[in-house]
């Protein structure tokens, strides 16, 4: 036999045999969780494309969406994490990696508009930066542990969109610290900052992404929240949303990140109510929302775009 020509059991040519031999090109890998990972995912996207009898055309339309999800990426605009958040992959990884210990605040995403290296706020400061139409609201609790103790130190990063439906981080003529900021707990783990009531806000939609919702007759829509990181010394880090119970959307977040014990109530209140807290004019809302943190180390954010400040 001519050693320079490949012996005939070495050439594929069925469908089951192309994919058990990319299966096998990868035995010889020296990690056994990246030879794991990449095996069951060479069987899935095989098994997928088998399935469907993917064309070449779709196939090449396929390439065209990878290459404009990663033109569209940049330092403002995630396309990847989009992606992940509207085919539920964010929340199954979330869901795998955080069943919920009782009484436990729940994780949820993180979205695209998470930027490290907020402000740090005082105890009751406004994350607003600019005016806002929208209607202020101050929110209010305390961070506890799964026994009820007060956790004193605990930080909260939040961010939060404005009356115009977008973050600061979306918009280029806009203080980049508008509607965002960290605060500390108090000793009786009291927290306390002026926000706006948040409303809901359709995910940027002018991508591959929002080509996919539009074809296959999905909206782009959110309900109203705000996003909240909570760590604290000792705790494991919980990314989390405070919605708003009575927002739009609810039943059908484009992101299905909404879980029920992660509802609020926004409580509606008048210019002349005792309770109005300096710095807020005019008629405001008020929430009153505890986070319960539980012992541990990690938690990390689920899809991190790797943003730095
Ligand atoms: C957000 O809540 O900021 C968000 C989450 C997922 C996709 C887009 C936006
Ligand atoms: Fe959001």
């Amino acid at each position: 036999m001519d050693p320079q020509r490949p012996s005939v059991d070495a050439v594929q040519v069925g469908a089951a045999d192309i994919t058990e031999a990319v299966i096998r090109r990868f035995d010889a890998c020296p990690d056994p969780r990246l030879r794991e990972i990449m095996q069951a995912f060479v069987e899935h996207l095989h098994g997928f494309v088998s399935q469907v009898e993917l064309t070449p055309e779709e196939w090449s339309a396929a390439i065209r969406i990878l290459t404009a999800t990663g033109d569209i990426t940049d330092e403002r605009r995630q396309e990847f994490i989009l992606w992940s958040d509207t085919l539920g992959v964010s929340m199954l990884v979330d869901a795998l990696a955080n069943p919920l210990p009782g009484g436990a605040t729940e994780s949820t995403v993180l979205g695209p508009f998470y930027v490290p290296g907020s402000p740090l706020r005082a105890f009751g400061e406004s994350m607003l930066v600019e005016g806002s139409a929208g209607t202020p609201a101050w929110v209010h609790g305390r961070v506890l542990d799964t026994a009820g103790q007060s956790i004193a130190g605990a930080e909260l990063d939040l961010w939060q969109n404005d009356a115009d439906m977008l973050y600061a981080v979306q918009k280029h003529e806009c203080p980049e610290d508008h509607l965002r900021g960290r605060y500390r707990t108090r000793e009786d783990g009291s927290f306390a900052f002026i926000a706006v009531r948040p409303i809901p806000y359709p995910i940027p939609d002018d991508g591959p992404v929002g080509r996919m919702l539009s074809a296959t007759g999905r909206h782009p829509w959110r309900p109203a929240h705000i996003h909240a990181v909570v760590r604290a010394p000792g705790y494991r880090t919980v990314v989390t949303h405070l919605f708003d119970e009575e927002s739009e959307y609810l039943d059908s977040d484009t992101v299905f990140a909404v879980k029920p014990s992660l509802l609020r109530k926004f409580v509606e209140r008048s210019a002349d109510d005792p309770e109005r807290p300096a710095g807020i004019e005019g008629d405001w809302v008020s929430l009153q929302s505890d986070i319960v943190l539980v012992r541990g180390e990690g938690g990390a954010p689920i899809v991190d775009s790797g943003r730095t400040a």
